[in-house]
């Protein structure tokens, strides 16, 4: 994916366009990240992240053999407007001087160019699929309804990537070299009933152990609980006393009966 940068609109307010979106992603091998917008306060961290890339991952990224990021590609790459075209970079947790990965999309009209990138130590840790999920999330906010990008036919990482995300990959015209992936997103009302749906069926089979949390922490609940855990002993005794009640009646019925045929 290229994701030249098309949209340089000024940045959003905050330091430097740069604002904490997750404070502590947990990756594989247990180490964490945060997650911030891209803003021109990280120019300088951003530029150091695509130099410390490998000629491969840059290639991949950026469709071009670049030795060092111009420093107006980076200014660009900065400068996004977090509306249209949104950015964001994983860091170490404690050191936004340090990227470790970005992603982006750039849209046009309802549909939105992607680019990810993770920087090499921090590969097969789950962070590009992280990203993916949440910024597509971000995407279906903004009322885009699909993501694409070019891929290399030989980025292997990239193309198993998107088809785990649910991408689908087709050939362009002409180019043997590179691959489009696409995938359409669902507008974010229905994001939102599917995660209803999930946070009742999420309810409805853990009901047991929430009511006995929910008699615990109401007011007088825990009274419940000890009258539940009582009937539950002495139900047992009744019901055998019932039966043996019975079985003196089915016993005793003989002999009520002797003068029968
Ligand atoms: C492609 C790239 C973003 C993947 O980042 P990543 O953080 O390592 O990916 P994840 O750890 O989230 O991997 C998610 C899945 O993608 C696939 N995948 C990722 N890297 C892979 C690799 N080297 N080989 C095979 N499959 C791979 C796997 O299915 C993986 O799931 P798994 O680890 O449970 O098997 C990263 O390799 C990269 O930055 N490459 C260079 C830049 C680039 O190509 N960008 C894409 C074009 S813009």
């Amino acid at each position: 994916m290229s994701l030249a940068p098309q949209h340089s609109a000024p940045a959003a307010a905050g330091h430097g366009g740069a604002t904490p979106l997750v404070r502590r992603l947990r990756l594989r091998d247990g180490r964490s990240v945060s997650v911030a917008t891209l803003g021109p306060a990280f120019a300088a961290s951003f530029q150091s992240f695509i130099r410390g890339l490998s000629p491969e991952a840059r290639a991949a990224r950026f469709h071009m053999g670049l030795a060092e990021p111009p420093s107006s590609l980076v200014a660009a790459l900065v400068q996004v407007d977090q509306q249209r075209h949104v950015a964001w970079v994983a860091h170490e947790s404690g050191r936004p001087d340090s990227i470790v990965a970005e992603v982006r999309f750039a849209a046009e009209g309802d549909a939105a160019e992607l680019a990810v990138a993770v920087a090499d130590r921090w590969r097969r840790l789950g962070l590009a699929r992280a990203l993916l999920r949440r910024i597509a999330r971000r995407a279906a906010r903004a009322g885009i309804r699909r993501l694409w990008g070019h891929v290399r036919a030989d980025n292997e990482p990239m193309l198993r990537l998107a088809h785990r995300a649910g991408f689908r990959r087709s050939r362009l015209p002409g180019d043997a070299a590179t691959l489009l992936i696409e995938r359409e997103l669902a507008p974010a009302a229905s994001l939102l009933r599917t995660t209803g749906r999930r946070l009742v069926a999420w309810f409805t089979a853990r009901r047991r152990t929430l009511s006995v949390l929910a008699a615990l922490i109401l007011p007088g609940g825990f009274l419940v609980l000890v009258a539940m855990a009582l009937a539950a002993r002495v139900a047992p005794a009744l019901r055998a006393l019932g039966s043996r009640g019975q079985t003196l009646v089915h016993r005793a019925a003989p002999r009520a009966c002797a003068g029968c045929p």
